[in-house]
């Protein structure tokens, strides 16, 4: 039983693929604590099994959304704001790069993934952000999910780091724009887990097995720990906190060797 209570209030997780998604799992205990959500992916060949993982669930409502595409975007908030009241969170859980673009040398990333890769993983936070806004008319929170490959370098994340610095910077601009709005605007800084996107990433099992050696709690982090501060973003008892990446990787961050 999670004990936060957020009876009453909405949102929108973007970027639910199966059910290993982060974004599934920060759906379920946002759903648990009493919310009504809408989830979103990312197109028709997930539907089926997006739609699977939502049956039972009272107050989940599904949304198309292919986030390189803006009218994606302003349906997905309009249809949200026809079936939702009182929005309060929006969840970006949503990362892409070309296959080619995670591997081998960085200096060869091409234009085109370079562009790809900073657009869908990066990008696509400010439209979400601007149209989330107005919607928040009590306040909000706003949260993105990143990686430690922002500031280090992680061979086989490649063009992926520069995605996440990047994000990582506009969550601190989005923060001090949005503030005055009282919404607030955060990052979560995962350690690995085993999901689709990481699947593309190469040596990413020896980086479990690294992580799990190396960092303070000696084990790999799960999902349900990114989703439970997920849930603390959500809530009001982050109210304080706004333009911040929090490290949930069992501590990994702090060591030097
Ligand atoms: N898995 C990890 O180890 C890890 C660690 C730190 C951060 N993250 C981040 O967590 C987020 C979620 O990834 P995940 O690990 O849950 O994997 P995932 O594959 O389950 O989620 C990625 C999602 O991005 C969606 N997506 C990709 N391109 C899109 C587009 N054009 N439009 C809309 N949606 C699109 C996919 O459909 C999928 O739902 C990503 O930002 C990822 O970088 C993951």
């Amino acid at each position: 039983m999670i004990p936060v209570d957020l009876q009453g209030k909405s949102g929108i997780v973007f970027g639910v693929a199966n059910n290993r998604s982060i974004a599934w799992a920060i759906a379920q205990v946002l759903h648990e604590a009493g919310v009504s959500l809408a989830i979103t992916y990312q197109n028709e060949r997930l539907y089926e099994r997006v739609s699977k993982l939502a049956e039972g669930y009272d107050r989940i409502t599904l949304l198309e959304c292919d986030v390189s595409d803006d009218q994606h975007i302003a349906d997905v908030f309009s249809q949200a704001q026809q079936r939702l009241d009182n929005i309060s969170f929006v969840i970006h859980s949503i990362a892409y790069a070309n296959r080619e673009d995670l591997d081998g040398e960085f200096s060869k990333t091409s234009r085109q993934g370079f562009q790809t890769a900073l657009e869908v993983s990066a990008y696509s936070l400010l439209p979400i952000a601007r149209y989330a806004a107005p919607l928040m008319e009590q306040g909000g929170s706003i949260v993105t999910l990143t990686f430690e490959a922002s500031e280090r370098v992680y061979p086989g994340y490649n063009i992926m780091g520069t995605a996440k610095a990047a994000l990582e910077n506009e969550v601190r601009q989005l923060a001090y724009e949005l503030g005055e709005k009282n919404i607030r605007v955060n990052a979560i800084s995962a350690g690995p887990l085993e999901t689709l996107a990481a699947r593309g990433i190469h040596g990413f099992l020896d980086m479990r097995r690294i992580h799990a050696e190396r960092s303070p709690l000696r084990r790999n982090i799960t999902l349900e720990e990114v989703a439970k501060v997920a849930l603390f973003l959500c809530s009001d008892l982050s109210s304080g906190i706004t333009g911040t990446t929090i490290p949930v990787d069992a501590g990994y961050h702090i060591m030097g060797v």
